[in-house]
């Protein structure tokens, strides 16, 4: 029966690659909605993906999320990670300190023994404090680092999920609802075919800077995400995709 369920998900990841255009995708058994067990083999399923593809002295952004969370939890030092450097892929979007891309990126640094930079803004910036924070030197020298990531590894959510969770206004959530706002990726807002309908004000990778890094990897499960998955990817070219056979499921149902 092991060999039975192994050859299954095989079938799946191939299925999914297919479908879904990816370079790869990696499929681990069960649902992480379900089971916290899923979302640990789903960190570290996602470790041992980044491990196969850094090369020396890379640029890795990095978002943040439980998910994020348990991937630096399975990081291990290795010697491709050496002169890499880890960072966030975007300033404050709304999130608990444990939750935030700079904590994910300080930790899967020492944990891989890379180094990292951190972006300091403040969640919820306005028009004005954002013009004058972009222009502040050491604000635009890490912006500058993080354009250069080779790599973005990065969450997936579903839209109403993460406003929630990020505590956006009433006016925002009464707009993500009408622009039928499905999924979420590093605070951009994307519906069912993909289009970008909103987007968190703050620094770091602007959504054409991520379609244009060398590789993407994204990390979500749950069958409650399919769809929000699906959306993001349909959005642009995700490379790599690291997911639960839940989701996957459900990605394929929608077609
Ligand atoms: C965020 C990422 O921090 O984590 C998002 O920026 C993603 O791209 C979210 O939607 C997912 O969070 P979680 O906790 O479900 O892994």
């Amino acid at each position: 029966p092991l060999v039975k369920m192994l050859f299954g998900i095989t079938e799946l990841e191939e299925e999914l690659r297919r479908r879904f255009g990816l370079k790869q995708a990696v499929i681990v058994a069960g649902d992480s909605d379900e089971t916290p067990h899923v979302k640990q083999e789903l960190g570290r399923a996602a470790a041992s993906i980044l491990r196969r593809y850094v090369t020396k002295g890379d640029i890795i952004a990095v978002t943040g999320g439980s998910t994020m969370a348990q991937i630096a939890e399975r990081m291990t030092p290795s010697p491709q990670f050496k002169g890499c450097w880890f960072v966030p892929a975007r300033g404050g979007l709304g999130e608990r300190v444990e939750l935030q891309a700079n904590t994910i990126a300080s930790a899967m640094a020492k944990r891989t023994g890379a180094q990292y930079r951190m972006l300091h803004v403040p969640d919820h910036l306005g028009e004005e404090a954002y013009q004058s924070l972009i222009q502040d030197p050491t604000v635009s020298d890490i912006i500058a680092d993080i354009r250069k990531a080779r790599i973005v590894l990065h969450g997936m959510g579903e839209a109403l999920v993460m406003a929630r969770r990020r505590r956006v206004d009433e006016r925002t959530m009464t707009s993500l609802l009408a622009e039928g706002a499905l999924a979420e990726a590093f605070g951009y807002y994307f519906d069912e075919q993909g289009r970008v309908v909103h987007n968190m004000p703050t620094v770091g990778l602007r959504i054409e800077d991520i379609d244009n890094a060398e590789l993407r990897i994204g990390v979500a499960g749950g069958a409650s995400k399919g769809r929000a998955i699906a959306a993001v990817i349909r959005h642009g070219r995700e490379d790599v995709l690291v997911t639960d056979e839940a989701a996957a499921e459900q990605m394929l149902l929608m077609g």
